[in-house]
């Protein structure tokens, strides 16, 4: 969500509304104030003139807390959708022609975005724009995206429900499932599951690798190696430095499936 954006227009909207209910509350007030109060003299002595100052009071609190946090709610949730709009502009714009309108992706070159962490996205949108990850197909994509819509973005694809198909070949996929669980501890290959996951699902700072097209997978596996993909290569290098063409073919075969 983007406080910047929604915190001035929150507060004018918070103010006003508190504004108009101290108005109607103090003319309210000042009505039945003169009604059960000031007429009835005889209810002095019993003390109810001051427990009810004390009650109008603690109801204007409470209903200022109500009116302001109902107002956050509204503003965040106001916020959200508008969020959610313009990255649907953006994908129905031009990304959609790779990676298709709900991240599915029409191709193995392109990578399927669905389900993935929005704080990946965003990170590599920025990457792309600031060039710390080359790639000629996406620099012009985000030249004009702001860091914004780039966290709108990644949060318009994690909502997308990631596809889930068998992989083409059951047999290398299974040498990729041992790779991804176990690793290979006579080259001294981590599992990738100690990262990623068993699930493959990622976190924040770790990619979702579950459903993704095996070559893609395997195009970045073979990216980190010669290090041509060039944001944060460090770990992933040192990993794909100790893989197989085979290994890399089955765990990206692997993945696609899971
Ligand atoms: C002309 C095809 C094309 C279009 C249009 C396109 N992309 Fe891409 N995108 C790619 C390719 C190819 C890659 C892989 C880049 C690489 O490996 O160098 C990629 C990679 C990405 C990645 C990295 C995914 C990952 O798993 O690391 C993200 C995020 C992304 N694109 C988002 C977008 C967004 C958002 C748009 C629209 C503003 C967009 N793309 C438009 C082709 C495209
Ligand atoms: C020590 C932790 C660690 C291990 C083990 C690890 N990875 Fe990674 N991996 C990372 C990190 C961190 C990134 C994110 C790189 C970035 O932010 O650009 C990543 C990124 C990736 C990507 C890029 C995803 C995308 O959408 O572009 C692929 C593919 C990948 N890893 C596959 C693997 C495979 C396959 C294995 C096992 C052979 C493995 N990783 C093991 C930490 C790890």
């Amino acid at each position: 969500m983007n406080w910047k954006a929604v915190t001035p227009s929150l507060g004018h909207a918070t103010s006003g509304l508190i504004r108009w209910l101290d108005w109607s509350l103090s003319k309210r007030r000042s009505r039945q104030a003169a009604a059960f109060f000031y007429d009835d003299s005889s209810c002095n002595p019993c003390g109810s003139r001051s427990f009810m100052k004390k009650h109008f009071h603690s109801i204007r609190l409470l209903t200022q807390a109500l009116v302001f946090f109902g107002a956050a709610v509204l503003g965040s949730s106001v916020q959200a959708q508008a969020d959610e709009a313009r990255a649907k502009k953006i994908v129905g714009g031009s990304c959609f022609v790779c990676h298709g309108a709900e991240g599915e992706s029409s191709s193995e070159v392109f990578p399927r975005l669905a389900g993935q962490h929005w704080e990946y996205t965003a990170k590599q949108l920025e990457n792309f724009k600031n060039g710390k990850r080359k790639s000629t197909a996406m620099a012009d994509m985000v030249a004009k995206l702001t860091p914004d819509e780039m966290v709108a973005l990644g949060k318009f694809f994690e909502k997308q429900n990631p596809a889930v198909e068998p992989p083409k070949d059951a047999e290398l996929a299974a040498v990729g499932k041992f790779i991804y669980h176990k690793g290979n501890k006579y080259s001294g290959l981590a599992a990738c599951a100690s990262c990623h996951g068993a699930e493959a699902k990622g976190t924040a700072a770790l990619p979702r690798l579950a459903g993704q097209y095996a070559g893609y997978t395997e195009t970045q596996l073979k990216q980190f190696n010669q290090r041509e993909r060039t944001n944060d290569n460090a770990v992933m290098h040192a990993i794909a430095s100790k893989m197989t063409p085979l290994e890399m073919a089955a765990v990206a075969e692997y993945l696609s499936g899971k």
